[in-house]
């Protein structure tokens, strides 16, 4: 099937949001969060999200994780539509599908390094023998090896984005959702971390969504878009980098 330019076909396309409304009550008040967002991410593609606090930049990972669910419109995930989805089908997205790297890291500190990256594995059901294959496998790729019985408190800020990354890919995500990923990170650690995803996109062929503050990282992705008043808008069509 053709789309949109003629060269794209459903095969490419990663997330397609349609026409998506989010809103949260405070009171009697009611904010509107995300406004007729519309947005296709390909697969194998960097894209970087970058706007103001409160702009709504979290709320549509989160949609996009199935994390929550949208007031309005479709969001498809490699060909879900997770309108469709209950819970159960929501969380097994989660599982398998899609990652969601929060801004906090989300790692569970009472956990060591191996553990906290085997956790998705544990919850999917995997057996150990695999788990153990998979987490070593993951821990190499990210120069992890040697922190497994650590516990998260004694890593660096680098070493702990790198655990929160590789938790989201031992899954083997087709899609990797970043919230902030370099903003608790000196510059020469977000550089470091933004050619990490470089090579997972190279590797991997992952979709990864990048959503920052710091307009300096998107130099690194390959398509800017802009998130203002829950607005979506292209920034620049940029070469892709290699
Ligand atoms: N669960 C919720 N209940 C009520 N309001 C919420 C909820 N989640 C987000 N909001 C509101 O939605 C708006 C957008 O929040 P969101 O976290 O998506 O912004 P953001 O662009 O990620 O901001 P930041 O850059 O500060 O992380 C904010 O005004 C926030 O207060
Ligand atoms: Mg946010």
């Amino acid at each position: 099937m053709k789309l949109l330019n003629g060269a794209l076909t459903m095969y490419d396309i990663s997330v397609m949001l349609r026409d998506v409304w989010k809103s949260y009550k405070f009171g009697s008040e009611v904010i509107t969060v995300l406004r007729n967002v519309n947005a296709v991410f390909k697969q194998g593609e960097i894209v970087g999200i970058h706007g103001p606090s409160g702009s709504g930049k979290t709320t549509l990972l989160r949609i996009i994780a199935g994390l929550e669910r949208p007031d309005r419109g479709d969001v498809i995930v490699s060909g879900y539509n997770l309108n469709l989805l209950d819970e159960v089908g929501l969380s097994m997205l989660r599982n398998s599908i899609v990652s969601y790297i929060p801004q906090d890291y989300g790692l569970v500190e009472t956990l060591t390094v191996f553990e906290n990256i085997e956790l998705p594995l544990l919850i999917s059901g995997v057996g150990k023998v695999s788990r153990v294959k998979n987490v070593s496998e993951i821990m190499k790729y990210m120069s992890l090896s040697g922190k497994e019985n650590l516990r998260p408190t004694y890593l660096s800020g680098g070493e702990r984005q790198r655990v929160a990354i590789a938790r989201a890919l031992v899954t083997k995500p087709s899609v990797l959702l970043a919230d902030e990923p370099t903003a608790n990170l000196d510059w020469s650690n977000a550089v470091k971390v933004m050619e990490l995803f470089r090579d997972v996109r190279r590797d991997f062929n992952t979709a990864i969504v990048i959503v920052t503050h710091d307009p300096r990282i998107l130099e690194f992705v390959d398509r800017s878009l802009n998130m203002v008043e829950g607005m979506l808008k292209e920034i620049t069509p940029k070469p892709r980098l290699q």
